[in-house]
């Protein structure tokens, strides 16, 4: 009987100092996993741009300016720690990819979207920017500098109509962006000259330049239109079958092409059209029944 209780406290003792020492390894662990986290310092040395996290406010506006939803695949040029794929994931439901040079920091930003929880839904590629492919993207953001903006500025201008472009603070030379961010002014960022703003916003615009012949116009039979493409911006010379010719202003909005002409009877009209590759397919804002297709002859 003794012996039993003997050996009844010997295994409360052995029970106990196991759970210590387990619960002491498990510390050790937690602390050796925790230790392990790369940490990066800021204005840190990278290929081609130091790195300098985005503030968090900023990346909200920059995601909301770009209406990013479950629907998008999200690319960061440059990630970091990868705080803007994992937000796009977390706060918005997106699939998101990171493109990050340093391997350290591209592991990190790994282990931070496992920490929130939105590892499948992002993966960090260790790569570099101007080698990796991006181009299925359907929003790329970007906290680089403008030289970077520009070397990237051909490839993002090739992507498929429509992609969204948002930048941390840099420009894109003479593509004006499309609308300016700014946080303290509130809401999904405000429409402002230029100038002051803390990011950037572009949608890529489908390619017009060129000769097209127009049919549908009312009481036209044919037109054809001259356009001259500045980026989203458009101007040309839209001339009837009786060689009535008229000086046009359009304007892009991804594959959405608007332009705005008088008809025959000297009335203001908008067509509004979507551009497929060679065609566009339109109508007019007051009469949408309207079918309008034009052809790109040059
Ligand atoms: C200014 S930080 C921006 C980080 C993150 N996008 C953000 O907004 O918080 C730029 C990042 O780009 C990385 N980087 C620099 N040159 C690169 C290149 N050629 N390819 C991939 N990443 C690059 C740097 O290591 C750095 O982490």
């Amino acid at each position: 009987m003794r012996q039993d209780f003997m050996y009844g406290q010997a295994f409360g003792r052995w029970l106990i100092s196991s759970f210590a020492l387990s619960f002491f390894l498990l510390n050790v662990a937690h602390a050796q996993a925790d230790k392990a986290l790369y940490e990066p310092t800021i204005a840190q040395a990278g290929k081609d741009v130091i790195w300098v996290p985005t503030p968090n406010d900023l990346v909200v506006k920059m995601l909301e300016a770009a209406k990013v939803t479950p629907n998008d695949l999200v690319y960061d040029l440059g990630a970091g720690d990868g705080k803007i794929p994992i937000q796009a994931a977390r706060q918005f439901g997106a699939r998101a990819v990171g493109i990050e040079f340093n391997p350290d920091m591209a592991n990190l930003a790994r282990q931070n979207a496992q920490r929130a929880g939105v590892a499948d839904k992002v993966t960090i590629v260790t790569g570099d920017i101007f080698k990796e492919d991006f181009s299925n993207a359907t929003v790329v953001t970007l906290y680089l500098l403008t030289t970077l903006n520009l070397k990237l500025k051909p490839t993002l201008l090739n992507m498929k109509p429509g992609t969204r472009v948002v930048s941390n603070s840099f420009m894109m030379g003479t593509w004006e962006p499309d609308l300016v961010i700014n946080p303290e002014t509130g809401g999904r960022g405000a429409l402002t000259p230029a100038t002051g703003g803390r990011g950037y916003y572009w949608i890529v615009p489908a390619k017009v330049q060129g000769e097209w012949s127009v049919t549908g116009l009312p009481g036209i039979t044919t037109a054809n239109l001259s356009l001259q493409q500045k980026f989203q911006k458009t101007e040309g010379t839209l001339t009837f079958g009786d060689n009535r010719s008229q000086r046009v202003v359009g304007k892009l909005n991804g594959a959405q092409f608007t332009l705005s002409y008088k008809d025959a009877n000297d009335k203001e009209q908008t067509f509004i059209g979507e551009v497929a590759g060679k065609k566009i397919y339109a109508s007019l804002q007051d009469s949408p029944t309207t079918v309008i297709t034009a052809t790109k002859l040059h």
